[in-house]
């Protein structure tokens, strides 16, 4: 096999939020990349794999003070839990550290000063949403109200999910913060740019994203197509400055000589990387670290990324560097997003399975290291987790196909012949062999799906090697010597199948290693064979089938009943009508269930007896000022007093229609603290996936108060 030089290569995935589980979305990219950087090593490059948590911005800093801890205690959590999933995965960084760091404060503040020094930073006043009962600015996420286009409430400060619409927070009709509840007010404040829409970074970034200064182009062709779209055609100034300062109370950066003002996290995230590069290599003498962060070099910087955050990484984080004096990414590979039997990942369809419950369940990690490499390829196309395809897939190529050859051959050297092979070369033998360098380019090239199609092609042909010869009759027939070379020959052909397999399959290699009593597989052993009188050891059971109730325990342990008070009371809720309004709960993350499609988990008669249901008559139904869903409800419930209960049905029923109505409401739910007043406990109407909403009704002879059960 030609030797490749030996290359320098700094590998990246991003960095994960460290304010959530690690999921198997997530893991689509680690796995990936982990794939990529295991198959360097093996050729024997010098290559180095950092990622860090992505401590910094409003969400953790809310999360924390949700949780009554510090936000350095809360992502000193995080960072334990996501330590120990990617570990789970046998994702193998070299460094997994925070961006909330010295290493990352140094390089920001560093990159800061140069753009300044270049002319490229600019100050200037902006108004923004304020929360005044927070007292703080209000990120467009944290900024609900009604669609400026079709009037649909509930809506984000960006978009609108109804429609579609993408439209500035100060469109939003009636806007409220997401925080407290309170009506934003308009405040200006003096904000830090980055100035993109300079000519020097147009241009800039023209060339690069077109690979006019890079040896090969920096980004796939779907992502060059994008950044077209952006960029615009030549001459057109399409980008604006991006505002890269966030006003306390912020959990971040301080920009220096800027009191008050802090970095915005996408400015100090992609950072990270190198923040993460140098604390390793402060540890490391072996790296030169400036090698990896400077112009000029021969040392190559690799991004894995997902195509939602690719805007930040072709855009601002090569103009960053580039303006800055620092190196630029080599190329940036982006993938596509995972969808569980066809649709996004869902809670309350069970399928925003966390990688904690995967391992926790018992399922073994590779196989699902496995299954992801089979559907990943080098574009950005997403990529679907059908659980039927996984047990079948798994099954049926690892332990069907790759550990069926070495669990059918290996016995017969142990017993019979003390673990000793014979020697052996045989034409399929050559072919195995040479087929690393197709394997090889497509390992490179992340083609996995199809380097594993040729590795299975190559156990078939191991397979039908071993059926054509039976070696459980030959030793009867035809004498020890051809048994034990057709085994040495079988046992040949799995080792060379498991090196091809070893960047996916990191574990299962080590314990065949073991076995073979061999050291570990490098890409360059497909050039030899295992000698002639190797003494190999006892075979010991290598990995089991999936279980297809493994697979429905793991969907189950991750179903979330849509309980009301959780759900927020925002969008179709399964059945009741939630007095919290606004929800108490930002939930800016993207990507979560919240359909009333599923069916809750199954409870017990226990769990239902809990909730105390009764009869109630609308007293009294009033507009409640400043709200623009709820209705204020005092309810009789005869012997047991009066109620108040703010509900969110104003959109389907005028209140002066309710008074008299009898209907149904949990009587023992905790009595909530709302902007308004106070809820004491909830009424229950019906809706689905479309508008409407219907109050329920008791059948004439209720009297109030009466337990409905
Ligand atoms: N913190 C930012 C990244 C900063 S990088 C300087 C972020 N974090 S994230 O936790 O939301 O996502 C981390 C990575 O996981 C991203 O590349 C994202 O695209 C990827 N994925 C998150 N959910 C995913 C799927 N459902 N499917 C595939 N990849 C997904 O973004
Ligand atoms: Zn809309």
């Amino acid at each position: 096999m030609p030797t490749t030089p030996k290359r320098k290569i700094l590998v990246t995935s991003a960095l994960p939020y460290a304010n959530g589980a690690i999921h198997l979305g997530h893991l689509v990219e680690y796995i990936q990349t982990d794939i990529w950087v295991r198959f360097q090593k093996m050729r024997g490059h010098e290559c180095w794999y950092v990622c860090a948590d992505d401590t910094h911005g409003t969400p953790i800093m809310l999360r924390a003070e949700k949780e009554g801890i510090t936000p350095e205690a809360l992502i000193a959590r995080v960072h334990g839990e996501h330590t120990r999933d990617f570990a789970g995965f046998h994702v193998a960084f070299d460094n997994y550290h925070s961006t909330h760091s010295e290493e990352t404060r140094f390089y920001a503040n560093d990159i800061y000063a140069k753009l300044q020094a270049a002319g490229l930073i600019e100050v200037r006043a902006i108004e923004q949403f304020y929360d005044p009962v927070k007292a703080m600015f209000l990120p467009d996420r944290y900024i609900k109200g009604e669609c400026p286009r079709c009037g649909a409430k509930d809506q984000y400060g960006d978009s609108c999910e109804v429609c579609g619409a993408a439209y500035a927070p100060t469109e939003l009709k009636n806007p409220y913060s997401a925080v407290s509840g309170a009506t934003p007010v308009r405040k200006a404040s003096e904000h830090y740019f980055f100035k993109l829409s300079d000519p020097r970074c147009q241009d800039f970034l023209r060339r690069w994203t077109t690979g006019q200064l890079t040896p090969e182009p920096p980004l796939q062709p779907e992502a060059a197509n994008k950044m077209q779209e952006w960029l615009g055609a030549e001459g057109e100034n399409k980008l604006s400055d991006w505002d890269i300062s966030r006003d306390a109370p912020y959990f971040g950066f301080e920009i220096p000589g800027a009191p008050g003002k802090f970095f915005y996290v996408w400015l100090d995230a992609p950072i990270g990387y190198f923040g993460s590069f140098r604390n390793l290599a402060a540890r490391t003498p072996a790296i030169d670290a400036a090698a990896f962060t400077e112009r000029g070099t021969d040392t190559e910087l690799y991004h894995f990324i997902g195509k939602d955050i690719l805007y930040f990484h072709a855009l601002f984080w090569p103009a960053m560097l580039h303006h800055a004096g620092y190196r630029t990414p080599t190329r940036i590979f982006a993938h596509g997003f995972l969808t569980v039997d066809g649709q996004k990942m869902s809670k309350s369809r069970g399928t925003f399975i966390t990688a904690e419950s995967y391992l926790k369940q018992g399922l073994n990690p590779e196989w699902l290291r496995y299954y992801y490499a089979a559907k990943l390829n080098g574009s950005m196309e997403d990529i679907d987790l059908s659980l039927e395809d996984f047990i079948a897939r798994v099954n049926s190529d690892l332990v069907g196909k790759y550990i069926n050859i070495a669990s059918r051959c290996t016995g017969f050297i142990t017993k019979r012949f003390n673990g000793r092979l014979a020697p052996v070369d045989s034409p399929l033998l050559r072919d195995t062999r040479a087929a690393a360098a197709t394997i090889a380019e497509l390992y490179e090239a992340r083609e996995y799906g199809k380097a594993l199609r040729e590795v299975m092609a190559l156990a078939d042909r191991a397979n039908q090697f071993v059926n054509e010869h039976k070696p459980w009759e030959l030793g009867k027939l035809e004498g020890d010597s051809l048994q034990q070379q057709v085994c040495s020959e079988a046992i040949n052909l799995f080792r060379l199948l498991t090196l091809y397999l070893k960047p996916v399959l990191p574990r299962l290699a080590e314990n065949v290693e073991r076995f073979l009593n061999i050291a570990p597989l490098t890409w360059a052993d497909a050039d030899t064979l295992l000698a002639a009188g190797h003494v190999i050891n006892d075979y010991r059971h290598l990995m089991t089938r999936i279980e297809r109730r493994q697979v429905e325990a793991l969907i189950a342990a991750n179903r979330e009943s849509l309980a009301p008070a959780a759900s927020g009371g925002t969008g179709p809720s399964a059945g009741t009508v939630s007095s919290t309004h606004p929800p108490s709960r930002p939930s800016p993350s993207k990507g979560e269930g919240g359909e009333s499609g599923a069916l809750a988990p199954e409870i017990t008669l226990d769990d239902f007896s809990k909730i105390d249901l009764r009869i109630a008559r609308i007293a009294q139904a009033e507009h409640v000022e400043g709200a623009d869903k709820l209705i204020r409800l005092t309810l009789d419930l005869g012997p047991l007093g009066t109620r108040q209960v703010f509900a969110g049905i104003k959109s389907a029923y005028d209140p002066a229609a309710l008074t008299g109505r009898l209907t149904v409401m949990v009587a023992n739910l905790a009595p909530r603290k709302m902007k308004f007043g106070l809820s004491e406990g909830m009424v229950l109407a019906a809706s689905g996936e479309g508008p409407g909403l219907y109050l329920l009704e008791p059948d004439s002879g209720a009297q109030p108060g009466m337990r409905v059960k």
